[in-house]
């Protein structure tokens, strides 16, 4: 099988539970303390071996290109101050690594973006997809260990963490098969169940890699009742045609499209922070 070189970063979102911030700045851009959400989502990418970037943009998300570009002027200006590390945070991007940016035209959903990369995809090729604001702290790179597994057995592989009762309803959640090293096949995938009808507490995250195929699968998915054409619809009929598995995240996630994980998302960096941890957690103690 051909190695896994590719990444689509879906960004054309409306980000509307952070207005009216997202007014001007993509949800993905937003820091946790000083680094973007994509900027963390780009790094695990390169980390686990991709060479091609594919953002999935909205016509209000130029920044996110800027971000991505050289500041030749002000890297210089650093450099003749001796100032390596402030050159090192300008420095987003190695040179080795290929940007590819396409609209979405309009915001149809999470399926109607990953379609729009289609024409980047090779026939029999997986590609991975990453959605920056599933913010992961992990002992080892999280899209490394599905490119690890989908490499193995060329089935399209989800990233899966046990979620709560009463968030359940936001997620697809998965009917496991049997678990071996933290994989499994996936039997069955529901799009946003009711706590009681769910068919396991494992919901999928923001982290896949799939095959070419799925686009064909995205292209005979129909709009749902928002008029969005859904990830999980197309990865239901995987499911049937060739599998589908998931493996369970070892590590934290935050979910920073709600302003709840992002705050925590922010918090947690911070405290693992030497230069910022006990000015927090005293101010933390105060509202005990
Ligand atoms: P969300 O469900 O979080 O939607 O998308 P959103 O529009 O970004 O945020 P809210 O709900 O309005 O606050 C999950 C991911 O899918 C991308 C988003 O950018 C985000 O990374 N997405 C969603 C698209 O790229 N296009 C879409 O049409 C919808």
């Amino acid at each position: 099988m051909k190695k896994i070189t590719k990444a689509v970063f879906p960004v054309g979102g409306l980000g509307t539970r952070f207005l009216p911030a997202t007014k001007s700045i993509p949800k993905e851009l937003l820091p946790i303390i000083d680094k973007p959400l994509i900027q963390y989502a780009v790094e695990e990418a390169i980390e686990a071996g991709i060479e091609t970037l594919i953002f999935i943009t909205s016509a209000a998300k130029h920044a996110i290109s800027d971000h991505f570009d050289p500041m030749p002027d002000l890297r210089a200006k650093f450099m003749a101050q001796d100032k390596q590390h402030l050159v090192d945070k300008l420095d987003t991007l190695p040179i080795t690594i290929q940007r590819v940016f396409i609209p979405q035209g309009q915001p149809l959903g999470l399926g109607h973006a990953v379609l729009q990369a289609a024409p980047m995809i090779e026939q029999g090729e997986m590609f991975a997809v990453i959605l920056a604001d599933d913010f992961i702290q992990a002992p080892s790179n999280p899209l490394q260990k599905l490119i690890e597994a989908a490499s193995h057995t060329g089935r399209a592989t989800l990233s899966v963490e046990a979620v709560a009762d009463d968030r359940i309803s936001s997620y697809g959640v998965i009917a496991p098969g049997s678990w071996d090293q933290g994989i499994t096949q996936v039997n069955d995938i529901i799009e946003k169940p009711a706590a009681a009808s769910a068919p396991s507490e494992f919901g999928v995250i923001g982290r896949y890699v799939l095959p070419q195929s799925v686009f064909g699968q995205l292209k005979a998915t129909g709009m749902d009742h928002n008029q969005e054409i859904q990830l999980t619809d197309a990865l239901h009929e995987l499911i049937a045609d060739g599998g589908l598995q998931a493996v369970q995240l070892q590590g934290q996630r935050f979910d920073c499209g709600s302003q709840e994980g992002f705050v925590m998302a922010n918090l947690h960096v911070a405290i693992q922070n030497p230069k910022l941890q006990q000015q927090i957690k005293t101010y933390l103690s105060s509202w005990e």
